[in-house]
């Protein structure tokens, strides 16, 4: 976009608006889902003939959402970590302090991928969304411990010097106890053969250290290369009993 010496008059400013909302959106409807605007408290849908009424002569989008960033046709794990999850700052931390501490590559890729749920998808039971996100692709032991972070975080295992997070007493208040599922996961994991692997998780699980550490995806190609099984289709293409979430998570605005 071109700098304005002078203030622009009324005329161009309607020009470059409606230029910016022809890039953020062509000629077609993207919908809200149930679940997004359960986000702003409402249980509510727009059906499709009202949601067109409301934009006559346009049809509805039925693939990539021009807002969102070009994914390509056959999208790599590396390719969500750089054009969907919304934040890997916190990803790369925690699986750099891993493979800093010399951990098996299982670990350092549990911590890679111990919060895809909550930077692409949503909070709520993020460890079993992400874990199901994966599944297909990694040893099952990686996807067990993912799915199990989510409880093992509420619990301290002194034995690795894990305590209770500080932030989740900030967070969530100094009497929060979580939910009785949470509870039984806790007491599962505990005696399951993998305990360990999970517990590492939460281990490199932590928000205090250095802010200022240098990370950098690169430095996880060649892990992921050699643990996550990589679909030659795409991810989202491969008919595998996760590929539709990734496919949502390329086409979040599809009416169906
Ligand atoms: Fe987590
Ligand atoms: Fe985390």
């Amino acid at each position: 976009m071109q700098h304005h010496a002078s203030p622009m008059t009324l005329s161009e400013r309607a020009d470059e608006l409606e230029e910016q909302l022809m890039h953020e959106l062509t000629d077609k409807i993207a919908t809200k889902s149930v679940l997004f605007n359960m986000a702003d408290g409402k249980v509510e849908m727009e059906g499709g003939a009202a949601l067109q009424k409301k934009h006559p002569g346009k049809l509805f989008l039925m693939g990539a959402d021009p807002r969102l960033p070009k994914l390509p046709d056959k999208p790599t794990l590396i390719d969500f970590f750089k054009l969907r999850f919304a934040s890997t700052a916190h990803l790369l931390q925690s699986a750099t302090h891993a493979l800093k501490a010399g951990m098996d590559e299982k670990v350092i890729l549990a911590c890679l991928l111990h919060d895809i749920g909550v930077v692409s998808f949503i909070r709520c039971d993020h460890g079993y969304w992400g874990a199901q996100m994966i599944e297909p692709y990694v040893d099952e032991e990686v996807s067990w411990a993912v799915r199990t972070h989510q409880a093992l975080r509420f619990f301290p295992d002194e034995s690795v010097g894990y305590e209770y997070p500080e932030m989740y007493i900030k967070y969530f208040g100094a009497d929060y106890e979580p939910e009785d599922y949470i509870k039984a996961e806790y007491e599962r994991a505990r005696n399951h053969k993998w305990y360990m692997t999970s517990r590492l998780i939460c281990v490199n699980d932590i928000y205090s250290f250095d802010p200022n550490a240098k990370v950098d995806l690169d430095d996880f190609v060649d892990i992921v290369g050699r643990n996550f099984r990589q679909p030659k289709e795409g991810l989202g293409f491969d008919n595998s009993p996760s590929a539709h979430m990734w496919r949502t998570l390329m086409w979040p605005t599809r009416f169906l």
